[in-house]
């Protein structure tokens, strides 16, 4: 074989690979035809990206006069519109009124389910079961492809360290790896393997970048980052969607190096496209690049400019590109050939989403009654809540709970519909939404459950005026809040046994939710001490969008279920649980901090040149005066009404060659009463190497069923990538020397062995 020949297979390989992974080269015939009849104000037309409002909202602005738009050739793709028939008027407008009939993509944010609403994002992470979640992508994507949909705003992978950030609610916590393993699950969900099939969607991952990362949690903040820490922990869920072929990338709000996101060149194009190989089209998001005005990057022309020369291919609801590059590439700011190779990349998509061979193929008006909110659907947004409640705690095995007991149901949680869905649900209905109430009397009918308020969500006017701005989600009783608990007080001493369901509203968490307190607010603290202080049992059952601080409750003798923001199916889930039907498996997929001061926190922390040897304080160590180094919970961290208990750790290598993998293997028994799910982890630690190592970073996982009394022998992998990480240099290997395993129930976990890479 000559050089050339050699190199033409190469090429033809590549393209192969990347066709089969979905992300089709960027030179289609049928593309290109229609780029050489396109003027320019027709290709600067499909980078306009709009949503009409009228439907749902999900910014704070909405764009006018879109049927007038859309008709000039000067839309490429809409979001905020659904059902056949709306989305067949809008296309009807595209391809029936301008001149080349390019047809419209079709966007929305189906975060956790499209009407099937599945809980929050951080609650499925905490599931660790892929195979589930791949499911649930594929089912969210049918459902919104019957109403006319074929592009989804996700997955949302942004590594999130600091729980006062409101988002961290709609990612899958802190860590890269399993972050990087649900960006893949839910990419395949979403594309599955054909685009053109009318059941899947494109998915855009997103924010590129770091969003997760904003200075103090505050939502929009600045993000500045060593790109060590960068490459090493915050781009790799982003690349490994990027691996599986993810369609469509949005680019974040916040700056990288000083340079937002949406016109950042090293990201989208020397990152993004060369580095990664990225062949899809990148968005903006919402108004993204408009905000470099602000950020203090020129007027809006010159940001415009800036963000399509850096690879930005889409704006989203601004209009700045459809306003200003006309006059750009007049004044030689940008080139045409700038604008035609967005424009490109664009229509690529809509070709991939087999558009231009049907414009109308998502629009069948039977498939809504058909596909959505079927029993089958509700049934797995039920299983994934049971399967992403954490048990944090379970004093004289309070839970379960037996179907017979006389219950006193509490809080202000308890009977909420409104609060059920969690945040970045735009396209769920709260009306549909079962409550904890409703869910007890389905799971557990020979109950005697009565019902208190006991509390509001918070008695701060202000602050619920800024929460309820999706609706009512803070309502504050006009009795007096001493009456409510009275009434609390009087119906728990009725009972067997206490539920006290608190927490957060679902816009405590979410975009432009962050908060500097996380703690449950004051008047739900108080119904917690004063229903624990009349000595009955209490089980407390917590909703949240992000880890709390619940330093004082978690002291209480209670049961304590995390539940975050379950979905539609909320009640019977909880009630499933509390119930003993499911026997919960959950682990938290963020480190749960004692108070404030200890953010950011998470386990791969490095250990510094001075670790303080042990939980006592020690003067020049690395530790604080008042309080311990450790968080509440660790990551990983989750109970179970059984117990496990882990041996016999064993490798099949004690030394191991670059590129070969590693056989490991464990014994886990269930000692407690109850079959079980338990996720097995393994952590490792590169005991020395050219860039301070962490103390230990999750590296495999297994989720397995033990029945009580049984032994199960649980394999795990080590792939010679996972001993691998970026240097200074930026070059992804390993380096020979010692490896520490560590195998367990959770981040701390302390069953130990040794290795040697060679
Ligand atoms: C802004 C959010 O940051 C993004 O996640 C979402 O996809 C867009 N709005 C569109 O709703």
């Amino acid at each position: 074989m000559t050089k050339i020949q050699y190199y033409f297979f190469f090429l033809i390989g590549i393209l192969i690979t990347r066709h089969s992974l979905g992300q089709i080269n960027s030179h289609i015939p049928e593309v290109e035809i229609l780029l050489e009849k396109m003027t320019l104000e027709e290709k600067i037309g499909q980078l306009n990206l709009l949503t009409p409002g009228g439907g749902v909202v999900t910014g704070a602005v909405v764009s006018k006069n879109v049927e007038a738009k859309i008709k000039a050739g000067q839309v490429g793709g809409l979001f905020g519109v659904s059902g056949p028939d709306k989305v067949r008027m809008a296309q009807e407008m595209a391809v029936n009124h301008t001149r080349l009939k390019i047809p419209l993509l079709i966007g929305a944010d189906v975060i956790h389910g499209y009407q099937t609403t599945y809980p929050i994002p951080l609650g499925m992470s905490c599931s660790w079961d892929m195979d589930l979640m791949e499911e649930a992508a594929k089912m969210a994507a049918k459902e919104a492809t019957a109403d006319g949909i074929m592009w989804n705003f996700s997955p949302m992978v942004d590594i999130a360290r600091d729980p006062r950030w409101g988002r961290i609610a709609e990612g899958a916590g802190e860590d890269p790896f399993l972050g990087s393993a649900i960006a893949r699950a839910m990419v395949k969900g979403y594309q599955g393997q054909d685009l053109t099939a009318p059941n899947t969607m494109l998915a855009c991952v997103k924010h590129l970048a770091l969003y997760g990362a904003s200075e103090a949690g505050r939502d929009y903040h600045s993000v500045d980052m060593s790109k060590i820490k960068m490459f090493n922990q915050y781009l790799p869920p982003y690349k490994a969607a990027v691996d599986a072929g993810v369609a469509s990338v949005m680019s974040s709000f916040n700056d990288i190096d000083g340079i937002p996101a949406s016109g950042n060149k090293w990201l989208l194009t020397e990152l993004l496209r060369k580095r990664w190989g990225f062949v899809g089209f990148a968005v903006s998001d919402y108004t993204s690049v408009n905000e470099m005005v602000a950020h203090g990057l020129g007027d809006l022309q010159a940001v415009s400019s800036l963000a399509l020369k850096a690879g930005l291919d889409m704006d989203m609801v601004g209009e700045g590109f459809l306003t200003t590059l006309k006059q750009s590439v007049e004044e030689g700011k940008v080139t045409e050939a700038d604008v035609t190779q967005a424009c490109r990349r664009v229509l690529v998509a809509k070709y991939k989403a087999g558009l231009f061979d049907d414009p109308f193929r998502y629009l069948d008006p039977n498939r809504p009654k058909r596909d959505i909110l079927t029993a089958e659907n509700r049934a797995l947004a039920r299983k994934l809540a049971t399967r992403s409640f954490v048990l944090l705690k379970n004093h004289d095995q309070i839970l379960p709970l037996q179907k017979s007991a006389k219950i006193a149901l509490i809080g202000p949680l308890a009977d909420s519909r409104n609060n059920m869905l969690g945040t970045w649900a735009p396209t769920g209905n709260p009306d549909l939404a079962v409550t904890i109430l409703e869910g007890f009397k389905h799971v557990a009918p020979g109950a005697d459950i009565q019902y208190a308020k006991g509390a509001n969500i918070s008695n701060d006017k202000d602050f619920a005026k800024k929460v309820n701005v999706f609706g009512p989600r803070i309502q504050i009783d006009k009795r007096p809040a001493n009456l409510l608990l009275t009434e609390a007080i009087e119906t728990a001493k009725k009972a067997d046994v206490v539920v006290v369901v608190v927490g957060e509203a679902t816009e405590m968490s979410g975009e432009a939710a962050s908060r500097t307190d996380i703690s449950i607010p004051e008047s739900q603290k108080k119904l917690i001490k004063t229903l624990v202080d009349t000595g009955q049992p209490v089980a407390v059952v917590l909703m949240s969008g992000r880890p709390l601080t619940i330093r004082e409750e978690f002291d209480l003798p209670i049961a304590l279920l995390q539940v975050w923001h379950p979905g539609v199916e909320a009640g019977n889930a909880v009630a499933d649980v509390v119930f003993g039907d499911y026997n919960p498996s959950g682990k938290l997929t963020a480190t749960w901090p004692r108070n404030v001061g200890q953010i950011p926190i998470y386990h791969s922390v490095k250990n510094t040149g001075r670790p303080a040897p042990d939980e006592k304080f020690q003067k020049f160590t690395s530790n604080y005066l008042d309080a311990p180094n450790t968080p509440l919970f660790p990551f990983g961290y989750g109970l179970s009404y059984t117990t496990f208990e882990y041996s016999n750790l064993k490798l099949d290598k004690q030394e191991i060659h670059q590129n070969e993998s590693l056989e490991i293997q464990v014994e886990v028994e269930n000692t407690g009463n109850y079959d079980g799910e338990e996720v097995v982890q393994l952590y490792l630690r590169d005991v020395v190497r050219s860039i301070t190592p962490p103390k230990r970073e999750l590296k495999g996982f297994k989720k397995v069923f033990v029945k009580k009394g049984e032994r199960k022998m649980v394999h795990l992998t080590l792939e010679p990538d996972d001993l691998k990480f970026y240097n200074g240099n930026l070059e992804f290997l390993s380096e020979q020397g010692a490896f520490e395993v560590f195998v367990g129930t959770d981040s701390n976990a302390d069953l130990r062995t040794t290795f040697t890479l060679k």
